[in-house]
């Protein structure tokens, strides 16, 4: 069924830690207030879902959906927001939550984008950074965990539009994605 798959990175038990940790540190630094989510679709979902069940404070959600132009989607760091935010966040205490961070292009861009609207914050929640592959440095507030160049599937993320549903996060086997020279032939791939 899953022949696509090498092994689990990160089992399902220790997203389940880390994101009880991660919901306990964010409630303590945002204790008093209010906190409005932001979740990049559609990488963010899963991980969304359980981070904001382990913070104690109100919580509200909003969603934007973003895409790169250009062939090699990684390699521009132009950004195109295909659905943006529903709701002003003026004033308002934001978080914006990522399943990983790879160039930090992506994250750059929304970062960006988001400050010119004058947030009272603006603070990042990441669960996977892939430091190796990062081209523009990115402020992470809270991260997950630290991951090797490999390419992974589960939890929110996907290999063309695939396996987001699984409860681990596994690597995907390099065959498979034609993994040369350290370098992905299909980025971000959809
Ligand atoms: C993935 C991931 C991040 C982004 C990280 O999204 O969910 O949003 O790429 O890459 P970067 O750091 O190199 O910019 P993707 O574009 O695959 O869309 P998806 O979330 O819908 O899978
Ligand atoms: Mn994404
Ligand atoms: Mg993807």
């Amino acid at each position: 069924m899953h022949s696509d798959l090498d092994r689990i990175l990160v089992p399902g038990r220790d997203i389940e830690a880390k994101v009880a940790e991660l919901g306990w540190k964010i409630s303590r630094d945002y204790a008093g207030k209010q906190l409005l989510t932001v979740g990049i679709l559609k990488g963010s979902t899963i991980f969304m879902a359980d981070l904001v069940r382990a913070i104690s404070i109100p919580v509200s959600f909003d969603f934007m959906a973003v895409a790169s132009y250009g062939l090699s989607s990684s390699s521009s760091g132009v950004v195109r927001i295909l659905k943006d935010l529903d709701e002003s966040i003026e004033g308002q205490d934001v978080l914006l939550i990522e399943d990983i961070v790879d160039t930090g292009l992506t994250l750059n861009y929304l970062l960006e984008t988001l400050r010119t609207r004058n947030p009272a914050s603006l603070r990042v929640c990441v669960l996977l950074d892939k430091p190796n592959r990062r081209r523009v440095e990115v402020p992470i507030d809270y991260p997950g965990f630290v991951i090797p160049d490999e390419f992974v599937v589960g939890y929110g993320l996907d290999y063309g539009g695939r396996y987001r549903n699984l409860p681990d996060v596994w690597v995907l086997k390099p065959e498979v994605y034609g993994k040369k020279n350290s370098e992905f032939r299909i980025q971000n791939s959809e």
